[in-house]
């Protein structure tokens, strides 16, 4: 495997890739690699000739320094994997060889983020769609492949493609989670023994949901958001930043009975904010979501 951190390398190696015809899936990360990781990885080496995986902790989207600070990170694991993973090139820039100089154009996403993770983390997708439209552009790839345990982020790559011409196939994969059914995500590394227990709780407040939907044809979506906090208020001692059941993927709280909907849940626990999701059918039945 390929480790590339200077971006005309970068450019370089893809120019060869496109020389020879290869179709290029790429899985966007930043780092301290997991299954669901490696999960989007399988799915980009089953359909595209090349992959490339970038690993970069994007500091325009984090909104607290604190975060950003605490975000784990572990290169030389993250290389393992991704070689015993058959990928082929792996992007590791340093922030200055993506952010040379401060930046004269800014992004702003204006629908899709007053909702859920983008109000209650202002820039951050402003700061997901820079450090996208940079990778982009650098990788220039087929294919992509985004986790659904970010579905707000799946919504917005969404818009961002198509809204800015990118010839780029969104590919969504569903959330791969531990045995009790918390959603892996590297930030679950900074709970302590005893909210590593609770978290798989906030799983189980999504299925309280979904199973009120699935038995109450005429559901409301105050009921749903309201059984979800009540579980959680009962079942964890971490503090709930939002619960919401939204259209998908337009994230509108006026669902039409035609849409998909996304569940969502935000936990703050003392050193890590989890989030979680289902997507469903109007039934009620998952579309992503689990494994
Ligand atoms: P990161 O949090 O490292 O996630 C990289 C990709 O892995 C995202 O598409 C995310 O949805 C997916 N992922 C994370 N946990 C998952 C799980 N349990 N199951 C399935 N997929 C999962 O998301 C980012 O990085 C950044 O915002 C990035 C897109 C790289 C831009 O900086």
């Amino acid at each position: 495997m390929k480790v590339i951190d200077k971006i005309v390398e970068m450019k370089q190696f893809i120019y060869s890739v496109k020389e020879k015809g290869q179709s290029l899936g790429f899985v966007p990360t930043m780092g301290y690699l997991h299954e669901g990781h490696r999960a989007l990885i399988k799915e980009a080496k089953k359909h595209n000739d090349v992959v490339a995986v970038s690993v970069f902790v994007n500091p325009l989207q984090f909104n607290q320094s604190s975060d950003l600070e605490q975000y784990p990170r572990d290169f030389l694991r993250d290389e393992n994997i991704l070689t015993n993973d058959g990928v082929d090139v792996v992007f590791y820039p340093s922030v200055d060889e993506m952010y040379p100089n401060e930046l004269s154009i800014e992004m702003n996403v204006v629908k899709r983020t007053n909702v859920l993770c983008g109000s209650s983390r202002p820039g951050h997708f402003e700061g997901v769609v820079t450090v996208l439209t940079k990778l982009f552009n650098i990788v220039q790839p087929d294919q992509v492949y985004f986790g659904s345990k970010d579905a707000q982020q799946v919504a917005v790559v969404d818009a961002l493609i198509h809204d800015l011409n990118f010839d780029i196939r969104l590919n969504p994969v569903s959330t791969v989670r531990e045995k009790d059914g918390l959603a892996l995500s590297s930030r679950n590394v900074n709970l302590t023994t005893s909210e590593r227990t609770e978290a798989s709780e906030i799983f189980q407040s999504l299925l309280k949901g979904q199973e009120y939907i699935l038995n109450n044809p005429n559901w409301e979506r105050h009921q749903v958001i309201e059984i979800i906090k009540n579980y959680l208020d009962e079942h964890t001692t971490g503090k709930v930043d939002y619960v919401d059941c939204l259209s998908f993927p337009n994230l509108l709280d006026d669902i039409d009975k035609n849409h998909d909907i996304i569940i969502a849940v935000a936990i703050y626990y003392q050193k890590a904010r989890l989030i979680d999701n289902l997507i469903l059918n109007h039934n009620g039945f998952i579309k992503y979501g689990s494994e």
